[in-house]
């Protein structure tokens, strides 16, 4: 994908600009046009040489030291350029570009670009979980910029934490993903699809929780699957796996939290898919400390207490979306899942039969039944979930097209 592709790399100031030599390379050896313009601080950790050398092309790094007087370098890049990469992004320059601020060659040239923006952040933990630096990168993501989800590893810093700069593999997978879904016509281009999964997780006190075997790896196949037709995903997910690529990925335990981000995302949505194995009922009065253990010989009783259906209150609330539901049942799969539907209020229901080690719960592969609104039964076959996952993706987009 990367083949004769005009790729502008800006370079901002952090330690993993070394790394970025490699990813400037990898671009290369896939036959893509590489010209790098650098922040100042960027050039304080590998010279500017270094770049020039290896992409054959001068570097830029001053807005003012223009040399063409024919052209203006820093418009001159954004309009060569097919893809812009900001990488390593730091959080002063992720900050720069969701507010529109040009004050060096590099957000001079991102505030003249008008194709697709890539950014791999790179930085101290604390830095990326800033809410300033989350909520930049939630405005630069909601006008369609792509970012690489940092690792979690040993910082510069000296400890384990979140915002560590990728695999150089990684990213250029996931940029090939990223540019094969801006130019091919998937099927699913421009929808935006909200997929939930995983089993959601109900404190009792802060280090005790009631939940259930969910792994999420079915709704995270659904969302993977739903990115590679072209979706604008967004995944809420309370499982523990990593996060996929590509996809904007939102991180919640309890299925109060859930339902806080599902009905947050909703209204922007064309579609949404709940796989997650929501917990129906949480403690009533959970403890804000770890419980003493009660030496009387009494029953240790815990209160439940209702929690909020997601599906069936984004069901009454829908205008033009599509929703989909799963139906875990051990027993009556076809009758229950039939009922889910229409109470629901969906246009597709998932029948999972579940309760044998080989499928649904927590196993790598699954069995279902997929049922339409206007009656159509679609057996899947006992495979893997990704397949599951394809085949429902496949009747979505049918459904889609009628
Ligand atoms: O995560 P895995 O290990 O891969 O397992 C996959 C799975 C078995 C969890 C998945 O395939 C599945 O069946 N998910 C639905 C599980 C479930 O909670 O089913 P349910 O019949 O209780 O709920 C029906 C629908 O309502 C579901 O879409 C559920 O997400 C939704 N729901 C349920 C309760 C609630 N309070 N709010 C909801 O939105």
């Amino acid at each position: 994908m990367l083949k004769d592709k005009n790729i502008a790399l800006y370079v901002t100031g952090g330690i993993a600009v070394y790394k970025v030599v490699d990813l400037m390379r990898g671009f290369i050896k896939q036959g893509a046009n590489v010209r790098v313009a650098m922040t100042e601080s960027a050039t304080q950790f590998v010279s500017p040489l270094t770049f020039q050398i290896l992409s054959t092309h001068e570097v830029h790094i001053d807005t003012f030291d223009e040399r063409n007087p024919e052209i203006v370098a820093h418009v001159n890049i954004s309009d060569w350029a097919d893809v812009s990469v900001v990488a390593p992004a730091t959080a002063n320059s992720i900050a720069k570009i969701a507010h529109g601020i040009g004050d060096n060659f590099v957000t001079s040239a991102l505030l003249a670009t008008r194709t697709p923006i890539f950014i791999v952040p790179a930085m101290n933990t604390d830095m990326y979980e800033n809410p300033a630096t989350q909520a930049n990168i939630e405005t630069l993501k909601s006008r369609n910029v792509q970012f690489v989800e940092p690792d979690i590893g040993f910082l510069a810093e000296g400890y384990e934490g979140k915002g560590r700069y990728p695999e150089n593999e990684r990213i250029i997978e996931e940029l090939n993903n990223f540019i094969l879904s801006k130019t091919v016509d998937l099927p699913l281009r421009n929808r935006k699809i909200l997929v939930s999964a995983g089993g959601t997780i109900e404190r009792i006190d802060p280090v005790r929780y009631i939940t259930n075997d969910s792994s999420g790896k079915m709704g995270h196949a659904v969302a993977e699957a739903a990115y590679k037709s072209g979706a604008d995903v967004t995944l809420v997910t309370a499982s523990k796996l990593p996060t996929p690529s590509g996809i904007n990925t939102i991180r919640v335990d309890s299925a109060n939290d859930m339902y806080d981000e599902i009905n947050q995302h909703f209204i922007d949505m064309d579609v949404l898919i709940m796989a997650a194995a929501v917990s129906d009922y949480r403690v009533a009065n959970a403890a804000d400390s770890k419980m003493k253990k009660d030496d009387s010989s009494e029953p240790v009783t815990i209160e439940l207490t209702e929690n909020p259906d997601i599906l069936k209150t984004m069901g009454s609330k829908k205008k033009d979306q599509f929703l989909i539901g799963f139906a875990a049942e051990t027993d009556n799969l076809e009758e229950y899942a039939k009922k889910k539907l229409k109470e629901k209020n969906l246009n597709m229901i998932v029948a999972n039969e579940v309760g044998q080690s080989d499928r649904g719960f927590n196993a790598d592969e699954n069995q279902v039944i997929i049922f339409t609104d206007d009656g159509e039964r679609i057996e899947v076959p006992l495979t893997t979930k990704s397949e599951v996952a394809n085949i429902l993706v496949n009747k979505l987009i049918e459904e889609l097209n009628k």
